[in-house]
C-alpha cells in the first residue's frame, strides 16, 4: 500500500485540553499534526502561533508537527516554528513576496517546505520552485475556517498536480486540506493525494480511533 499519512487539523481539537487531545490523536493513530496558523489578515480568523507549537513539544509529542501559515507577511515567523519543533512549513504564494527566497528560509532553518494552493490559486508558481518543494497542498475549502465543504474541483487539480510531481521525479508528497471525510477519502486518493487533513470529521467524530481506523480502511481497498 502507499504511504499514506493521516493529519488530524488541532483546529478542531479542545483548545482547552490540547496536549491531551493531540496526544490522544496520534494514540488513535493518526501520523502527523496540523497546525493551522491564522493571522485575521491573510484570513479572517486567528489562532495560536510558535508558544503553542513549542508547548506540544515541551508536552511530549514527538509526531511530526506540519505547519500550515496562513499569515502575510511569511517570513518572520519561519525561523521561530522552525525552533518551536516544526517539521513541515507551508505557506501561500499570495502571502509572500518573494516565494523562492521564503522556501528557501524554510530549508535554511531545517525543516521540510511546501506551498498551499487556494481552490482558486493556479498551478503556475510551482513551475519553477518544484526542486525546493517537499510538499503541495491543496485547499480543498477556502482557507480560515473548519468544518466546510469539500470542494470538487479539487480532484482534478489535484490529478494535474500529481502528473507534475512524478513528471519532476522528485520525492514530493500531495497534501490535501479541508471537508476530507471517511465518505470521500478514496477518492482524493484515487486522484494522486497521499497525506490528508482532516479536522471535524476526526475531532467531531467522538470517536478518534474508530473514524481514522474507517479512512484507513476506505485508503486500503
Ligand atoms: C482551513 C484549515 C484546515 C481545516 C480543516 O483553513 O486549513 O486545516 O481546519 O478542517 P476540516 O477538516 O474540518 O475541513
Ligand atoms: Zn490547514
Amino acid at each position: 500500500m502507499k504511504d499514506f499519512k493521516i493529519a488530524p487539523s488541532i483546529l478542531s481539537a479542545d483548545l482547552a485540553r490540547l496536549g491531551d487531545d493531540v496526544a490522544k490523536v496520534i494514540e488513535s493513530g493518526a501520523d502527523w499534526v496540523h497546525f493551522d496558523v491564522m493571522d485575521n489578515h491573510y484570513v479572517p480568523n486567528l489562532t495560536f502561533g510558535p508558544m503553542v507549537c513549542k508547548a506540544l513539544r515541551d508536552y511530549g509529542i514527538t509526531a511530526p508537527i506540519d505547519v500550515h501559515l496562513m499569515v502575510k507577511p511569511v517570513d518572520a515567523l519561519i525561523p521561530q516554528f522552525a525552533k518551536a519543533g516544526a517539521d513541515y512549513i507551508t505557506f501561500h504564494p499570495e502571502a509572500s513576496e518573494h516565494l523562492d527566497r521564503s522556501l528557501q528560509l524554510i530549508k535554511d532553518n531545517g525543516c521540510k517546505a511546501g506551498l498551499v494552493l487556494n481552490p482558486g490559486t493556479s498551478l503556475e508558481c510551482l513551475e519553477y520552485v518544484m526542486d525546493r518543494l517537499d510538499v503541495i497542498l491543496l485547499m480543498s475549502v477556502n482557507p480560515g475556517f473548519g468544518g466546510q465543504k469539500f470542494i470538487d474541483t479539487t480532484l482534478d487539480k489535484a490529478r494535474k498536480v500529481r502528473q507534475l510531481i512524478d513528471a519532476s521525479g522528485r520525492d514530493i508528497r500531495l497534501e490535501i486540506d479541508g471537508g476530507v471525510n471517511v465518505a470521500n477519502i478514496k477518492e482524493i486518493a484515487e486522484a494522486g493525494v497521499d497525506t490528508f487533513v482532516a479536522g471535524s470529521a476526526i475531532f467531531n467524530s467522538g470517536d478518534y480511533k474508530g473514524s481514522i481506523d474507517q479512512m484507513r480502511q476506505q485508503l486500503s481497498q
